[in-house]
């Protein structure tokens, strides 16, 4: 797949959708390396990422039922969330490991970590793979179970597997999201 198919193509797949098989290592180690390719202010590489797969997705069911403790509501609807986390194929945890004393600002080392989770994505669907992107809150146990720093947070994370079946998907026309400026017209919609 040439890399205009593969942006033009991908789309996210619920979790519950993504089976066995996941990238193997050859194939995971590809998409990291393309992760590591986005644009870094600094060259600071702002961003960690963690592979969960085989007992380490088992081994989430701790952690969350911790993470959660206490603001349960419903807890078959609890369950069922829990059971379709642990049956993912495979997830990457991506974060921030932010340099704050450096003069690249947050925001752009927030953003090149952002655009680490997308290469993820779009390295996995050129592969054939399928995921999703996620985000949460960085809070107690999984701080703890990452060991972030304070002032870091989780950014993504990206449950890979292969779609049970795949799908294209409707994209709007970039012409209503996009305008054009010069001093003389100002703002003008494309055309
Ligand atoms: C930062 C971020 C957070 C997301 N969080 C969720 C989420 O909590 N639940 C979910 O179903 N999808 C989540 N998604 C995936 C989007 O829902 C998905 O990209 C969107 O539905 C568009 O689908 P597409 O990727 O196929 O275009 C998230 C995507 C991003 C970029």
């Amino acid at each position: 797949m040439d890399a205009i198919e593969a942006l033009m193509t991908r789309r996210s797949y619920p979790r519950g959708s993504l089976i066995q098989p996941a990238p193997n290592r050859m194939a995971l180690e590809k998409i990291l390396q393309a992760a590591m390719t986005v644009p870094d202010h600094g060259n600071i590489k702002p961003w960690r990422f963690v592979v969960i797969q085989g007992q380490g997705m088992t081994d989430l069911e701790g952690v969350l039922r911790a993470m959660y403790e206490g603001q349960v509501e419903d807890e078959i609807y609890f369950n069922r969330f829990i059971e379709e986390i642990i049956n993912t194929p495979m997830m990457i945890c991506v974060y921030t490991a932010l340099n704050t004393d450096h003069k690249v600002s947050i925001l752009d080392q927030q953003l090149a970590g952002g655009a680490a989770c997308e290469h993820i994505l779009l390295a996995a669907h050129a592969m054939g793979f399928g995921g999703i992107w996620h985000t949460q809150e960085t809070e107690g146990a999984l701080r703890q179970m990452l060991q972030m720093g304070e002032e870091d947070q989780v950014l993504g994370v990206i449950s890979l597997g292969t779609p049970k079946r795949t799908s294209g998907a409707k994209r709007q026309p970039f012409a209503d999201y996009t305008l054009e400026w010069n001093q003389q017209s100002g703002l003008q919609p494309w055309a």
